[in-house]
């Protein structure tokens, strides 16, 4: 939304759509700016979902045969619709590129655990990761499975494009996990600057994109890294939210929806 958009008017009729902006304490409305730890849910949001386990609280699009079933099919978007719409939402070139998972931790960890590392591989981290991109990766390092490195920052407190490009000649680097947008400084790294130079010496990409796609554009295909973690309603949905992610190039390690060709029942 540009300036002009985000005039008085509009900004009114967004606030309307969360009622916990509506209540009062002496006399005021609350101006709310913790979006970096829990994202307010619009109510459209939370009407739907009520709507959903009050009404035909079941699994839809053929999964099963009764009534419920078939009005989650007729009534709303559906899992499926859902992918589309993330999909367009991140430019992914197809919604087979996205994974729902219960939050970015989630995601990161699927990954970590699915990797195929060879011994001697090293993951390369920022210096100033969340605990979700810095924990599944230190417990593989503990059981032997990679060497973790991180990236030095500059003077100016972000990554040293220097160190990277030196720690890549190495060619023990496999992969490289970085956070997009930083929790604790705000900055968004540039991240297309870093996937070319990782492809380059043909080292893959996961983008921790917790803070970056809730809160600004993100091209996935423009930008092509080979994963990004992320997750959109906020840490207060986390059993509910859809937290895709988006993998071009593997394919899910927990199968799920799916059937895999050749599977039997
Ligand atoms: C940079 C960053 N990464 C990861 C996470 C964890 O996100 P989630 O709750 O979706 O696992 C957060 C949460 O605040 C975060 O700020």
């Amino acid at each position: 939304m540009d300036d002009e958009e985000m005039n008085t008017e509009n900004l009114e009729a967004i606030r309307r759509d969360f009622q916990a902006l509506s209540r009062l304490r002496n006399g005021k409305p609350p101006v709310y700016l913790d979006n970096a730890c829990t994202t307010l849910v619009p109510k459209q949001v939370i009407e739907a979902m009520n709507e959903y386990y009050t009404e035909y609280p079941a699994g839809g699009e053929g999964r099963s045969q009764h009534w419920f079933s078939e009005e989650v099919s007729s009534r709303i978007e559906g899992v499926e619709g859902s992918r589309g719409r993330i999909a367009r939402f991140i430019n992914a070139a197809s919604e087979k590129e996205i994974v729902f998972t219960s939050n970015t931790t989630h995601a990161i960890n699927i990954v970590a655990l699915g990797y195929p590392f060879k011994p001697g591989d090293v993951v390369l981290l920022g210096d100033k990761e969340h605990n979700s991109n810095l924990i599944p990766w230190l417990r593989l390092q503990r059981k032997g499975v990679i060497k973790v490195d991180q990236i030095e920052s500059n003077e100016e407190g972000v990554y040293d494009l220097g160190d990277l490009e030196r720690k890549l000649t190495g060619g023990r680097v496999r992969l490289i996990s970085m956070g997009f947008t930083s929790n604790l400084t705000g900055y968004t790294i540039h991240a297309k600057e870093i996937v070319k130079v990782a492809h380059d010496h043909g080292v893959h990409v996961l983008l921790d994109g917790a803070q970056t796609v809730p809160h600004r554009a993100v091209d996935v295909r423009d930008i092509d890294a080979d994963f990004l973690a992320f997750e959109i309603f906020g840490t207060n949905l986390r059993h509910h939210g859809i937290a895709p992610r988006h993998e071009p190039r593997r394919r899910p390690v927990i199968g799920i929806g799916e059937i895999e060709p050749g599977a039997q029942p």
